[in-house]
Formats: C-alpha cells, structure tokens, sequence
C-alpha cells in the first residue's frame, strides 16, 4: 500500500490489519517515553489547505512519536498565497525528497491528483465532501474496542449528511466490516440519488431519529457544515436540533450499551446537546486518543509495513 486516499481502495482484510496494529500502538500512549524508532530518517509534510484541530495534530504526534521528522505547512503561508500552482507546489516539495504528504483540500479528489504527480506516498486527510478515511478508521477503532467485531452491529449516522466525507468514508468502512447503516437526516440534508446509493450498496435510510435510535448500537452524529451551506436547508436551529439533535430526552431512546461517537468539532446545543457529548457512553474523547493509535498505524503500513513501497 502506497497511498491512502480512499476507504474504497482497502479490503475486510486491509482495514483489520490497520486497526489490529492500531490496538499495539495505542500502548505508546501510556508510556512515559513516547517514542519508537520505526521511521527514524523519515520525512513526513503535514500539508493542510483548510483548518484543524484533530487531523493535524494527532499526524503530527503519530509522526513524530515513530521518531519521523514532520512538518506542517498551510496554504496561507506558503508560496500558493503568491498565486503558485497546486501542481507546481507540491511538485516542488516532492522534489525536496520527502517521504509522505498528507493533504487537506477543499477540493474533493485533490489527494487523488496530488498521488498522480509526486512519487512520496500520499494520505487523504479529507478532501471537500468526498472523503476522510483516516477518520472512518478511527472511529471504527474506537467503536471495535467498546462493541467487539462490527460485524452485524447497528450504527445509525445522523445529521448533515449532504455535505459530509466522514458519511462517505464511514459508510464504505462500516459496510466492509460488515455492520448494518441506517443514514438519518432531514430531506434536505440527505445526499441527491441516496435511494438508489442505499439499494446498491445495502444500507437503510430514514427521516425518523427516534425509531431508530432504540434499535442501534452506535449512534454518530455529524456536524452541521454550515461554512459549506449557500442556502435554508432547515428553518432555524432550534427546529434542528429538537428534530433530529441528540438531546437529552433521546439518549434515554438507546439501548443500555449503545455508545455515542462524533467526529467533532462539535456544535454543542445543534447537532449534539451537552449531556449527550458529556455523557458516560460518548465516544468523543476516546475517539481523539484513538486517532493517534489510528494515524500511527497509517504511517506504519505505508512507510515501514509489508506492502510498503518505501
Ligand atoms: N474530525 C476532524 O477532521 O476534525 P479536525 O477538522 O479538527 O481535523
């Protein structure tokens, strides 16, 4: 494995390989020295042309806790603020010798591009709505640990699905591992063709979050993109969330041992009430750990693991 751009690009078998090695390199946490030398004189650009918090960093730990040198460049400040090329950039840190870049790009299929031109291993660190496949993987980690194999397990992925990569990516994640998906949503908020994309790839949709909440063992819920919105997709917010929120009146429609996971950022009181984030069975956190484990279990298969072309 060269790349990691797509959760469609992996097998049962390539997803298990990830999470199992993921289980050892959750150990480094709790270690006082955090620090393995498997990617010693490795390089490693952080490369992210949109903001944040959770992706960035934990690459960056991930890199450089196998002892990788890591870098993290922006698009403001680097050389494409001055008009340069996607092309021309990244073909210019290709040339510096680097092993991996891992992208973030508002454009969905830019890692994609970015894999045809450079000879580094590429990872997809979300790109537009398309996908987020480090983040599927992790929050199929983090769920594994608490429910056991996913196989026959019900998760329900709940909110702005429209504008969603994790939806896309946790969906080709979950169906491989063989759990069962019910997409809930508003009408509106509900990807164009979903009816014939549920028959063909074998999963349930639905527009009523209290009858499924009492049949799943997982509930994800998803932010409101509401940076990515032109227009009204519901009323107001309040109508939002009373309608299809986790509010503290749904989490007593789950099942004793249903957990709560979302991707964050979090809008506490829209998608998400603070009782639900806060809550006993909420994933969130673990979520965050898991995505360390998650990313250095990524740079291990691409870098360093069999099947590496490095
Ligand atoms: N879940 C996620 O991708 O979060 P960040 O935008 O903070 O990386």
């Amino acid at each position: 494995m060269k790349h990691l751009l797509s959760i469609a690009d992996l097998s049962q078998d390539d997803i298990l390989a990830i999470l199992d090695t993921a289980t050892s390199m959750h150990e480094v946490q709790d270690r006082e020295v955090k620090k393995l030398p498997t990617l010693r004189g490795r390089t490693i650009i952080n490369f992210f042309f949109e903001d944040s918090t959770r992706t960035r960093s934990s690459f960056e730990i991930a890199g450089k806790w196998m002892s990788a040198d890591t870098i993290n460049l922006t698009g403001k400040g680097t050389s494409v603020s001055k008009g340069e090329s996607l092309r021309d950039t990244v073909l210019t840190i290709d040339a510096m010798g680097v092993d991996m870049m891992i992208i973030r790009h508002p454009a969905s299929g830019a890692p994609k591009q970015i894999a045809e031109w450079v000879d580094c291993s590429i990872v997809n660190a979300g790109d537009g709505t398309h996908e987020h496949p480090s983040q599927a993987l992790l929050d199929a980690y983090t769920m594994r640990r608490e429910l056991g194999e996913l196989e026959g397990r019900h998760v329900a992925i709940v909110g702005d699905l429209t504008h969603s990569r994790v939806l896309r990516s946790n969906l080709l994640c979950l169906r491989t591992l063989g759990a069962q998906v019910t997409l809930v949503a508003p009408p509106t908020l509900m990807p164009a063709g979903i009816a014939a994309w549920a028959a063909a790839d074998g999963f349930e949709i639905s527009y009523d979050l209290d009858a499924v909440l009492p049949t799943v063992d997982a509930v994800m819920m998803l932010r409101v993109q509401r940076e990515r919105m032109s227009g009204g997709y519901f009323p107001t917010a309040k109508e939002y969330a009373v309608t299809y929120g986790l509010t503290a009146r749904r989490l007593s429609l789950l099942q004793d041992h249903a957990v709560i996971c979302h991707p964050g950022p979090m809008n506490r009181g829209l998608e998400i009430s603070a009782d639900a984030a806060d809550a006993a069975r909420s994933l969130v956190l673990g979520q965050v750990s898991a995505g360390v484990a998650v990313r250095m279990s990524i740079l291990y298969h691409l870098l360093a693991g069999e099947g590496s072309t490095s």
